[in-house]
């Protein structure tokens, strides 16, 4: 059966505040770029242009038939300096909002997604303990202003990925390395999240609160080499485990400790999903198998550990499932009809109540280290230009949309013909 529908799964994409606005905002990431530490020496404040270009997206939205957008706020925007409100940055959010609802697509928001104003860098972002309070009065007021058309909210995005890239192997701000302050960081961003979580149903009783964790499939590169298994086993657990128990339940299990005044609890409405691929390690940390289906970035394609990772969150932390992220690096929009096809149908076919799944993302945009060469969008964006074309991706996106699924004829037209590359040495 090349043919399935889709039922009970609603479409979006995913985007970040960061890596689609442009303009010169002082975050810590257009510091990181102007500290020569992007890979194609570009920045986010070109990115693809969309502070200004927020009704033309909103209408692409709309023409493709998409009706769930995940957007972030770009903190130093909505609070310039500390305890300053820029209400004009915090209107334009508000409209865009408001924009989106009128054209039938629904906003689900992301308040932190690794942007930091860089006056809160300065004070050592979350290694401070005054950013939770910080972070308190951000979420509070994002949602007084925003309310009327949100209530669905992702306080933190990949916390792990944050704290990992950023502390541990220092290749994203403040290029730090040492453990001690990952397992602070990862500490600090869950019972962010605990609070937030209390706050946002504080003051909006209907809202859903999740988090949107980076997990992946752990894999022994020799599955008989008992060092091999217990280094997939400690890294699954230290770089996702723990710290989604933490942040779902308020139980901080070694190595951390819980904070003071957090209680164990529930505190999420779903689950929250970013998966991407699966990681093949012979030792503690990160690595790929030879001779597998890889994306341009290297990232091995293995569609069906998106339902290994959901069955085990669903199976600790029973709620709806929210796929937040899922999408490929393709900078010749040559394979990603086939990794989204192959995402979906492990989707369709599975038991677990998937509610969502957003794609990442809608335009290209700018990658982090990768800057502007790593392209993941469904809509191709021209940097000089920031003119939009819809890819071939996004026209098959649009048709699983209009028939809730994939038809026989969207199979022939899209995916029969997609082949992944290799990693395979030649
Ligand atoms: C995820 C991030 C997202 C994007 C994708 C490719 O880890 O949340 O911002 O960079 O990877």
């Amino acid at each position: 059966m090349r043919a399935f529908e889709l039922a009970g799964c609603e479409l979006g994409v995913a985007t970040a505040a960061t890596q689609i606005e442009g303009g010169d905002v002082d975050t810590n990431w257009h510091r990181w770029a102007a500290a020569g530490r992007i890979s194609d020496g570009s920045s986010p404040s070109r990115a693809s242009g969309h502070w200004q270009r927020v009704a033309e997206d909103t209408a692409l939205l709309a023409e493709l038939g998409i009706r769930h957008y995940r957007m972030g706020i770009e903190w130093a925007r909505v609070e310039p300096s500390d305890g300053v409100w820029d209400e004009v940055a915090i209107a334009h959010y508000r409209d865009e909002a408001a924009g989106l609802v009128a054209a039938g697509v629904r906003p689900l928001l992301t308040l932190h997604h690794f942007n930091l104003p860089g006056w809160l860098a300065d004070t050592g972002g979350w290694l401070n303990p005054d950013t939770l309070d910080r972070f308190d009065r951000l979420v509070a007021k994002l949602v007084a202003e925003l309310g009327e058309w949100v209530n669905e909210w992702i306080p933190i995005n990949e916390p792990n990925v944050y704290a990992t890239n950023g502390y541990l192997f220092g290749d994203w701000p403040p290029g730090e390395r040492s453990l001690g302050k990952t397992l602070s960081v990862m500490s600090a961003l869950a019972h962010a999240h605990i609070r937030a979580y209390l706050l946002i149903h504080q003051l909006q009783p209907d809202a859903k609160v999740g988090s949107a964790s980076h997990l992946r499939v752990f894999a022994p590169a020799n599955p008989r080499n008992p060092w091999h298994r217990f280094s997939a086993w400690i890294t699954d657990y230290l770089f996702q485990r723990a710290q989604l128990h933490a942040m779902n339940t308020g139980q901080f299990r070694p190595p951390f400790r819980r904070p003071a005044g957090v209680r164990p609890g529930r505190y999420y409405d779903f689950q929250g999903v970013n998966y991407y691929t699966r990681s093949t390690v012979a030792s503690i940390g990160d690595g790929v198998a030879a001779d597998v289906e890889v994306n341009d970035l290297g990232w091995e394609i293995y569609p069906a550990g998106l339902i290994e990772v959901c069955r085990w969150v669903h199976a600790a932390y029973p709620s709806p499932l929210y796929i937040t992220e899922n999408g490929t690096c393709d900078n010749a929009d040559a394979f990603r009809s086939r990794y989204l096809y192959e995402h979906l149908a492990q989707i369709a076919a599975s038991d677990l109540p998937i509610e969502r799944y957003y794609h990442w993302c809608f335009t290209d945009n700018w990658e982090w280290v990768e800057g502007e060469s790593a392209r993941f969008g469904i809509v191709h964006t021209d940097y000089t230009t920031q003119q939009r074309t819809v890819k071939d991706s996004g026209r098959f996106f649009a048709d699983i949309i209009a028939h809730r699924g994939v038809t026989e004829a969207a199979y022939d037209r899209w995916v029969a013909g997609q082949v992944y590359p290799t990693n395979k040495e030649s």
